[in-house]
């Protein structure tokens, strides 16, 4: 700008000696120079010697904002030819504050999350709920078993980081092993499976808030090697919770799968839970009744145990809210097989892949594993002869 111009002593002081002068001014926390942060906003110089700066703070309420102001004013008045020098503040923008980690990482930007390149041909899904206890984590296991037994690479992350249940389902006490700088998942019946609980010792619980779940969530989905996956299903706590929110920025293109009871009340809050989609932007694939109905032990009629409709119910409203059709994938019916399932690490589309549970399961599996998806990602039907 106006740097070329002649510099006369006296006159108005040029943009490049109060940029210099800026350079002097260090982050008192980061202690590095603002220019090389960022934070320099805007350099105004007035004909009058008047100079006014903007500065970025990295986040809103810095507690160190009136020694930056300090420092910058001292620096910029010693710069001869000013008059006066007005700061003013405003505050980083969140790509900003991205910009500034990766610079701070020397250039090294966060490991990507695969799953969330716009070329990644595996689908994601996060099994959602707004209430405990309806079958989050036994659909889960089970839709993953059923898509691994049709020949799917399928993977799990136990998102549930306070009530972590999906290693015990599948059956698997296996730990992570750690190869250069990937974390390497265990498998259980053909999942790869990773989960908090493989982390903590014994069945500590886990007292993380939301800085430090997005952190882990940010390592499963980036640092586990989980190799060309088909589909990835996340187990989320139940509730609209931080980590639904971590889920949908860390991988945008994710899809709900929202798990409702046939309850009323259980409806009410999955449908809560499905419209946070709203607000994130991402699809809701469908939504799938669980415990829907008991079969009679004497007779061939179906208990409604917990009442009916509740998945058509959460469907329509969640097709009202989002204006994109969202279906009933299946309902599962109260069997005994599948708690116990759970309970012995077996899941029940592969102890019984015939009762009516497994049946169920099993062709919601087939819906959401068989969609289309790119050549590459799909059998040809024919076997390779050479590996290399
Ligand atoms: N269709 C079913 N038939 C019989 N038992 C079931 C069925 N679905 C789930 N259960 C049982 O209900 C209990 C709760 O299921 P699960 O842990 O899968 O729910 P969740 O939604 O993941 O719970 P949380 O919110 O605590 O994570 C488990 O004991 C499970 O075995
Ligand atoms: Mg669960």
């Amino acid at each position: 700008m106006a740097t070329d111009t002649p510099a006369t002593p006296q006159t108005v002081p040029s943009e490049e000696a109060v940029r210099s002068a800026l350079a002097t001014v260090d982050d008192p926390e980061i202690h590095r120079p603002i220019t090389d942060l960022g934070m320099v906003k805007s350099v105004e110089i007035a004909e009058d010697g008047a100079v006014h700066v903007g500065v970025y703070l990295t986040v809103s309420g810095c507690p160190m904002r009136e020694t930056i102001v300090t420092r910058v004013s001292e620096a910029v008045r010693a710069v001869p030819g000013v008059t006066d020098v007005a700061v003013e503040l405003d505050v980083m923008s969140e790509e900003q504050r991205r910009e500034l980690a990766t610079a701070l990482r020397g250039g090294q930007a966060e490991r990507e999350v695969p799953f969330a390149r716009p070329d990644s041909l595996t689908r994601v899904y996060c099994v959602a709920s707004g209430k405990g206890g309806v079958g989050k984590s036994s659909v889960t296991v089970n839709l993953a078993a059923a898509m691994a037994a049709d020949g799917l690479k399928v993977g799990v992350v136990d998102a549930d980081i306070y009530g972590h249940s999906v290693p015990r389902m599948l059956g698997t006490d296996g730990r992570p092993t750690q190869v250069e700088n990937m974390i390497m998942p265990p498998s259980a019946h053909g999942v790869k499976v990773i989960s908090i609980g493989m982390f903590t010792p014994g069945n500590a619980p886990v007292v993380w808030r939301g800085p430090m779940l997005h952190r882990a969530l940010q390592q499963f989905l980036a640092d586990v090697y989980w190799g060309d996956l088909d589909v990835l299903l996340l187990d989320l706590p139940p509730g609209t919770g931080d980590i639904a929110i971590s889920v949908a920025q860390l991988v945008p293109n994710a899809e709900i799968l929202v798990v409702t009871t046939p309850q009323q009340a259980a409806a009410e809050v999955a449908e809560r839970a499905g419209a946070i989609a709203v607000q994130t932007h991402q699809k809701i694939v469908g939504v799938v009744e669980n415990m829907s109905g008991l079969p009679c032990p004497h007779c061939d009629e179906m208990l409604d145990v917990f009442g009916s409709g509740g998945g058509e119910r959460v469907a329509e409203g969640l097709t009202r809210a989002t204006g994109a059709e969202v279906p009933v994938l299946g309902t599962i019916p109260i069997d005994l097989r599948l708690r116990e399932g759970g309970d012995e690490g077996k899941p029940v589309v592969l102890s019984d892949p015939d009762s009516a549970a497994g049946k169920a399961i099993h062709s919601i599996a087939s819906k959401l594993g068989g969609r289309q998806r790119g050549l590459a990602g799909m059998s040809l039907g024919i076997t390779p002869r050479n590996k290399f």
